[in-house]
């Protein structure tokens, strides 16, 4: 988006993949860079070496990689020239974190091509991350244009993400860092920023003077699909609010960045992480609602609850579900809340963003007998299909005796329909070719990791103090019934 750092055209470089026999690999990873290649976009001279603990030799991951990405891009994409030419890239190293020979084999293999660029991204546990760092550098492979990509989450506090990426920072330095969160690499969310500033219309009204309240959405019908040992020891807050909805609501929120330079947007992106109001003791415990779901029904099948999946604790109290106002503690947005809904086994998948403008001042209709006037809305649909829709009052068409009958309705953009001969990218797409160029304007930098931590710790920290277990709520349903009390005790109701 910037002008990069490195050239990527002319880019040599080898992308080392730890995790590389994981499911974020196998379904995300693996089947993005394959697209890339597909579309011609990936440099001819990237080279991608597999690195997991699993005993396999260069042949035995291909024949992996070939199952997930055909799996993944369907028969309409497959094409064997290409798969070829991108089997061609790839390799397999046996990399043990914990074992400095293994960095050794890898600078071996690697240190054959020493004029290449290395890029090292770390889908492991974040618990190995350090670790890992100081084993590449040991190892004479962090110098020159070494960068490094780290996948979400960033440690589960505060504490645990200075701690990352102190022992970072002493290996790369910042803008050599890229830090993970898909989201911004989808079209959809990158088209909030289209919306609020390649348009004149919308920016006047952007403020709390007509603005009412903003709401954002990220509903899935998905339990936690296998991914019990991660999932259970982190939550919702963690997994969804502290990274993905949190960046969704800096978008909405920031102030127009001068351009699109990495540190001119994220700069903007941190003054609204460090203006959200704390949410901490009493507060944080009547303005938050956590939900776990129980057996119930989704996608039409009936489905077990979250205590009943494979592996969970009987007395899990890991929330599946968290609905939270938060308020923007600035000149633009005071007063203005935003409700942000999260869970898992909801009714349906539906990321959104909705925002309601003010009521008229003052009705001209009310007289008529006219039932009161909804005010305009703007909701933006992410997922899973991509529309702007807005709301006005029109006259319904008819001779009325006296004043006029109104009704809301829509302006309605799809944007699904407007593109529908384009293919919907995988997000890691937009991202490993930002990671090639050098370009970390959609990546999350350091402070807005610690900032955004620091913002949901206090929700934690309520949480844990509370001794209260998150309330039930049947898969299928839009959580428990208190997160609608939350909304309305405020005179709110979220959109559905
Ligand atoms: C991941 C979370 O970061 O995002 C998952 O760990 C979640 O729990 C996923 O399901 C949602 O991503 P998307 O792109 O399907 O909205």
């Amino acid at each position: 988006m910037t002008s990069s750092r490195f050239d990527v055209g002319a880019a040599r470089c080898d992308l080392v993949i730890f995790g590389a026999t994981g499911d974020l690999a196998a379904r995300m990873l693996l089947p993005a860079l394959y697209f890339l290649d597909h579309d011609r976009r990936l440099p001819e001279q990237v080279a991608i070496i597999g690195a997991a603990r699993s005993a396999l030799d260069d042949e035995g991951w291909r024949a992996r990689v070939r199952e997930w990405v055909r799996a993944r891009v369907g028969e309409a994409f497959w094409d064997e020239a290409v798969w070829a030419r991108f089997a061609a890239r790839l390799g397999y190293q046996r990399v043990d974190a914990n074992t400095a020979e293994d960095f050794s084999a890898l600078a071996a293999r690697l240190g054959q091509a020493p004029d290449r660029d290395r890029v090292f991204y770390l889908s492991t546990s974040p618990g190995l991350y350090a670790t890992i760092c100081q084993r590449l550098q040991a190892a004479g492979l962090t110098a020159g244009p070494a960068r490094l990509v780290l996948e979400k989450p960033i440690g589960d506090s505060l504490e645990s993400a200075r701690r990352i990426n102190d022992a970072v920072a002493e290996i790369f330095s910042e803008e050599r860092v890229f830090r993970v969160d898909h989201y911004l690499g989808k079209e959809t969310v990158q088209n909030i920023l289209a919306l609020r500033f390649a348009n004149t219309l919308f920016e006047p009204m952007w403020n709390g003077r007509h603005i009412e309240q903003v709401q954002i959405t990220v509903a899935e019908t998905v339990g936690i699909e296998g991914r019990r040992s991660y999932y259970d020891g982190s939550g919702a807050l963690r997994d969804m609010v502290q990274n993905h909805m949190l960046q969704l609501l800096c978008l909405i929120a920031m102030e127009p960045p001068s351009d699109l330079a990495a540190d001119a947007v994220r700069n903007e992106k941190v003054k609204v992480l460090r203006s959200l109001r704390p949410l901490r003791g009493a507060q944080a415990l009547r303005d938050t609602v956590r939900g776990q779901y129980t057996r119930g029904v989704a996608d039409g099948q009936a489905v077990p609850g979250y205590l009943e999946e494979e592996g969970v604790a009987p007395d899990s109290r890991t929330e599946t579900f968290v609905a939270l106002r938060a308020h923007v503690d600035n000149w633009r947005w005071a007063g203005v809340p935003f409700y942000l809904r999260t869970g898992k086994r909801l009714p349906r998948r539906q990321t959104e963003v909705y925002i309601q403008f003010r009521a008229v001042p003052h009705s001209i209709f009310a007289s008529a007998g006219a039932p009161p006037l909804e005010p305009n809305k703007l909701i933006v649909r992410l997922q899973p299909e991509e529309t702007i829709r807005l709301t006005l009052m029109n006259k319904v068409p008819g001779l009325e005796d006296r004043g006029f009958k109104l009704r809301e309705e829509e302006l309605n953009l799809s944007l699904t329909e407007a593109h529908k001969k384009v293919r919907r990218r995988i997000a890691y797409e937009r991202l490993f070719l930002d990671i090639v160029r050098g370009d970390n304007t959609l990546f999350v930098r350091r402070d807005e990791v610690e900032a955004a931590w620091s913002w949901t710790d206090g929700i934690l920290e309520a949480w844990r103090e509370s001794g209260e277990a998150p309330k039930p709520y049947p898969a299928g349903s839009w959580g428990p019934s208190a997160a609608i009390a939350l909304a309305e005790r405020y005179g709110h109701s979220w959109h559905e």
